[in-house]
């Protein structure tokens, strides 16, 4: 018989010790950092306990806003969104935030004041919020480059120069995935309900090279370029070897928490009617970007890394197609 592990990890590496050391091991480290991140995972687990029992304590359903892009805000949208901006504004860490949710910068009262700049969606998917379908939350941190007022502007950065990024995934179980900086990996950790802790489970993520599923979604290809046509068809109607299986979630963090752990590739084209897709550069594309490339896989909008992107407005989107580095070269020689 083989040995069975301890049923009680007595020393779980939760992400705040994880943090911390990784704080104490960065010789110029203030702790910012360190206290930022606890702050985001406090609204994680708080958002986490609520899309849980949304159904139950009466959390489904629209606000009765629509935001900036017009589209229908949710119950689940509006309490992700301030828990986000309560703590991460109480962590004396931030100076200005991007959110999905708000039209404007919110800038941090002076008092509150301190380096970083977050850029979030609280709450990705919410069409799958009333249905029980995964759902997650996801940000990208920059650190103030220049001195003086917070301004629009200390936002408006390519993804190449972001120090922090992650996901939170609100799946069949909770897992917050993390990079903190360029060459220092992905780190995955499961929401332990028992501690109430996140606990490190999936040390230094890769993507596989190469995989054998595409996610798209299908209903749109009439609108596709003729490159994007022939690459999915190619994919369902290969020349030799199996298909590609298809899986499309409808939550960005849930097909691409797949992609990375599975490997294959992800797309949210242009179309006819949306000539720059649909998905956000600042708190959708970049963040995930930064993840996948972390983790040894590719991301770009079809002409450049979408971590060159120059972001010209807080809400732009772009076409985004990431994943396994060989099904994403393949893809642009389609695209050509
Ligand atoms: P959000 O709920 O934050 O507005 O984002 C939804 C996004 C993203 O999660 C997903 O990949 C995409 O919308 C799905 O769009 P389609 O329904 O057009 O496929
Ligand atoms: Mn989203
Ligand atoms: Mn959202």
């Amino acid at each position: 018989m083989t040995q069975q592990g301890p049923a009680f990890d007595v020393n779980a590496m939760t992400l705040t010790r994880w943090v911390l050391s990784q704080q104490r091991t960065a010789p110029s480290a203030t702790g910012d950092l360190t206290q930022l991140l606890n702050s985001i995972q406090t609204a994680v687990k708080a958002i986490q306990t609520a899309v849980r029992k949304a159904g139950i304590a009466k959390l489904h359903g629209i606000s009765g806003d629509t935001n900036v892009q017009g589209e229908q805000v949710k119950k689940l949208d509006v309490l992700s969104n301030d828990l986000f901006i309560n703590m991460l504004k109480s962590s004396y860490t931030t100076c200005l935030l991007v959110s999905e949710e708000d039209s404007t910068v919110i800038e941090v009262e002076t008092e509150r004041r301190g380096k970083y700049v977050v850029c979030f969606d609280p709450l990705d998917g919410s069409s799958n919020i009333d249905c029980l379908v995964s759902v997650g939350s996801i940000f990208a941190i920059y650190k103030k480059q220049t001195p003086g007022e917070p301004s629009e502007a200390d936002a408006l950065r390519p993804g190449r120069e972001l120090v922090a990024a992650g996901y939170a995934l609100y799946g069949s179980a909770t897992m917050l995935v993390i990079s903190i900086g360029k060459g220092k990996g992905v780190n995955g950790f499961l929401y332990d309900p028992s501690l109430g802790e996140f606990v490190l489970t999936d040390p230094n993520m890769r993507i596989p090279e190469k995989g054998n599923i595409f996610s798209v979604n299908e209903g749109y290809a009439a609108e596709w370029s003729e490159g994007l046509k022939n690459y999915i068809h190619d994919k369902k109607h290969p020349k030799s070897g199996k298909a590609y299986g298809a899986r499309y979630v409808g939550s960005m963090v849930a097909d691409v928490h797949r992609t990375i752990k599975y490997g294959g590739i992800f797309l949210y084209p242009a179309t006819k009617s949306a000539p720059n897709g649909k998905l956000r550069l600042l708190y959708e594309c970049n963040p995930m970007a930064f993840i996948v490339t972390e983790a040894g896989g590719l991301a770009t909008d079809g002409r450049r890394d979408i971590l060159d992107l120059q972001p010209a407005g807080i809400h732009v989107r772009a076409p985004c197609f990431l994943g396994s580095r060989k099904d994403v070269e393949e893809l642009l020689r389609y695209l050509k």
